[in-house]
């Protein structure tokens, strides 16, 4: 759990928030033992920007893994408490993760609080509704 966090603060110290000055990190604890982070990266054309989760998720999967290589996933914010995460990485979450994985929501002071994947997006729009 200690590198798992030092990969989430790492990536949330490279955060590209000039606009929101709102860093994010984020890290995938794998099967293999291997962790893949990714942070928040903004662009001047507000709605381009993308959330640190779906960096990593999006990370993960172009190195060729899947759902079920994914043990772990933490998330980090400099918020008073854990941070949460958004509509949209909900959404990606529910798809790119295993339902029973856990997500563990915290800050830069390891304040957590820990939710199953399934439990952060209830009633998700999923490709048995297409
Ligand atoms: N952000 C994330 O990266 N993850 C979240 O879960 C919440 C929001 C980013 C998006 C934007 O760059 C900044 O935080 C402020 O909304």
């Amino acid at each position: 759990m200690e590198k798992l966090y030092q990969k989430a603060i790492e990536a949330y110290l490279n955060s590209y928030s000039p606009y929101s000055h709102f860093g994010v990190g984020a890290a995938l604890l794998m099967k293999d033992g291997m962790i893949i982070s990714g942070t928040n990266i903004e662009n001047a054309s507000y709605g381009l920007s993308n959330c640190a989760e779906r960096t990593a998720l999006f990370s993960a999967y172009t190195l060729g893994y899947k759902k079920e290589d994914i043990v772990k996933m933490l998330i980090v914010a400099n918020t008073p408490g854990p941070v949460s995460p958004c509509g949209a990485c909900r959404q990606v979450i529910s798809e790119l993760v295993g339902p029973e994985v856990p997500i563990v929501l915290s800050n830069l002071a390891k304040v957590e609080k820990i939710v199953k994947a399934k439990d952060l997006l209830p009633f998700a729009f999923s490709n048995e509704d297409l």
